[in-house]
């Protein structure tokens, strides 16, 4: 009799914890007949203001999401289709769309947070409402056809990004699920060798565990944070490893774990500003890792002054959260990039470190997207001085094997004319 209440809670606690990875189906209806309905997973990345500084969290649209069916609509009284989506306390998610005819397309996303929630905004200095909107979404499809998209791609919206994954959508539907005809987005299509037409219902859901892979050196990533009019403001490659200790589900005690991010699964967002910058990436659906570079205008230098982890391994016994604001990586000055070939390892704090591999960063100053010339950092000056070192003493050797030659040359003449 004991044991039953027990299970269940042990229940909805796994529930709890998976619940970041769960899809969440919403659907907007009038009357009998379904006229937008959404299959995804979408996590929120929302910086905020303390009191003495800023703050990045990753939040997760969970399970217990429901459509605000008072705002929802269909668009018969005129206006666009509109989904809204409720979560948590008084945060909500609105994708409005449009349609010539032919395509339909998300017309604009909304983001609305309420930032006196303070269980998502630990130490808030501000209690208001903040309401974002972004105008360029890019995701359209052909009208009847289902728009896919597994691959996570991710929408800056204010100074917030929203990365969808695991996404199948549909408006102005003709019937009331959705069409088994898909369009597959770009992005599938060169990750994937997945068939462009419908896929089989049986491969519609890909694992969703990109948990630990063996290490090994990183695959180098390309990353790149836009601003509002498209142009590439930040520019990123590097390889990352994370190295995390954390108390393992599993085994019950605390484990070191090297996680490589794979680029094809983690998509980049951020900010970029005059004398602060950020890269946010995200590797769906539970590891998403962000860089703040600071700039000192007294001396006309940058660095990266802040590393923040958050993650949710399967393994994982709750929700592993490192940050440190005083750090004083990657330093360069204004209108280079940084370069540092060399594997690097970036301490964040005690439990969490980052090892970078064939890095090259620019945060400011990025024009006509490419990289300015770069300062290296002193690990590839030293290594550039080996061959130059060895160069230096095979030189000496053969000078020294000539010299040794011309005189052995010399006395044996001499030794001739003796005899
Ligand atoms: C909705 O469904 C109910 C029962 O299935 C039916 O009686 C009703 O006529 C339907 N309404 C519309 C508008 O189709
Ligand atoms: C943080 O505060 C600064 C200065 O008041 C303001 O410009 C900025 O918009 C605030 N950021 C957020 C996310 O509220
Ligand atoms: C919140 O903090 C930022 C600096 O972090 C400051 O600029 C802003 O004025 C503060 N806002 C309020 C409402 O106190
Ligand atoms: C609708 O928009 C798409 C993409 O912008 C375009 O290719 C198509 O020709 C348009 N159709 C009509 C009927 O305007
Ligand atoms: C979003 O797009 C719809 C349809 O184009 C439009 O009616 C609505 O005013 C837009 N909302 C915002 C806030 O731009
Ligand atoms: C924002 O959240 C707070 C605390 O959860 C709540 O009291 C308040 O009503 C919310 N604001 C709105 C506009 O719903
Ligand atoms: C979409 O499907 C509906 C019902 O099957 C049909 O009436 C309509 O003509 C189709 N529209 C297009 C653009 O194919
Ligand atoms: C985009 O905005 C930046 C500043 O945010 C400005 O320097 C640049 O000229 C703009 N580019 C275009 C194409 O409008
Ligand atoms: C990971 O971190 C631990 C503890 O800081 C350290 O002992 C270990 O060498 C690190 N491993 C790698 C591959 O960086
Ligand atoms: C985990 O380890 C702790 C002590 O290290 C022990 O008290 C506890 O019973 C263990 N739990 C399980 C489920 O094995
Ligand atoms: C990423 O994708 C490329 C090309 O599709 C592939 O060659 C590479 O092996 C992939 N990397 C990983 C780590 O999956
Ligand atoms: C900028 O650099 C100077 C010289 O290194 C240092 O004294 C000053 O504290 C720095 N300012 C900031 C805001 O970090």
């Amino acid at each position: 009799m004991k044991v039953f209440p027990c299970l269940a809670s042990l229940f909805v606690a796994w529930f709890a914890a998976l619940g970041c990875i769960q899809a969440v189906t919403l659907e907007v209806k009038e009357g009998n007949s379904t006229c937008i309905k959404a299959e995804l997973s979408a996590s929120f990345s929302i910086t905020y203001n303390t009191s003495s500084s800023t703050r990045t969290v990753v939040v997760p649209l969970p399970d217990s999401t429901t459509i605000d069916t008072a705002s929802s609509s269909c668009g018969s009284d005129g206006r666009s289709p509109w989904l809204v989506a409720l979560f948590g306390s008084s945060h909500a998610l609105g994708l409005s769309f449009s349609t010539n005819g032919s395509v339909y397309s998300i017309a604009n996303l909304t983001l609305q947070y309420n930032l006196s929630d303070t269980s998502l905004f630990p130490d808030s200095n501000s209690s208001d409402v903040v309401t974002v909107v972004s105008g360029s979404v890019g995701i359209w499809a052909p009208i009847n056809t289902t728009y896919r998209c597994l691959t996570p791609t991710t929408i800056g919206v204010g100074g917030a990004t929203v990365t969808f994954s695991d996404m199948r959508l549909e408006a102005y539907m003709p019937g009331n699920e959705l069409s088994p005809a898909e369009s597959v987005c770009m992005a599938d299509q060169t990750t994937t060798t997945a068939p462009t037409t419908t896929a089989s219902t049986t491969t519609t859901t890909t694992p969703t565990t990109p948990e630990p892979t063996p290490p090994g050196s990183p695959e180098r990533g390309s990353y790149s944070v836009k601003t509002s009019n498209g142009t590439v403001c930040l520019l990123a490659q590097m390889g990352l490893q994370l190295n995390v200790s954390y108390v393992s589900q599993s085994q019950n005690k605390t484990v070191q774990e090297l996680l490589n991010l794979n680029p094809n699964l983690t998509s980049s967002a951020g900010s970029c500003g005059a004398s602060s910058a950020t890269l946010v990436l995200t590797q769906e659906p539970t590891t998403m890792l962000s860089f703040t570079f600071t700039v000192n205008s007294t001396t006309n230098k940058y660095r990266l002054s802040e590393i923040n982890l958050q993650a949710n391994w399967s393994d994982m016994t709750a929700p592993f959260s490192a940050s440190n604001d005083s750090l004083n990586y990657l330093r360069s000055t204004l209108g280079h990039s940084y370069m540092c070939n060399a594997e690097q390892t970036l301490a964040v704090e005690p439990t969490f470190s980052l090892n970078t591999f064939r890095l090259q960063v620019q945060p400011f100053g990025v024009t006509t997207n490419q990289f300015a010339a770069a300062e290296e950092c002193q690990m590839d000056q030293d290594q550039m001085l080996i061959p130059i070192i060895v160069g230096a003493a095979l030189a000496g050797l053969v000078l020294i094997v000539l010299i040794a030659y011309l005189i052995g040359r010399k006395r044996s003449h001499a030794g001739y004319q003796t005899i």
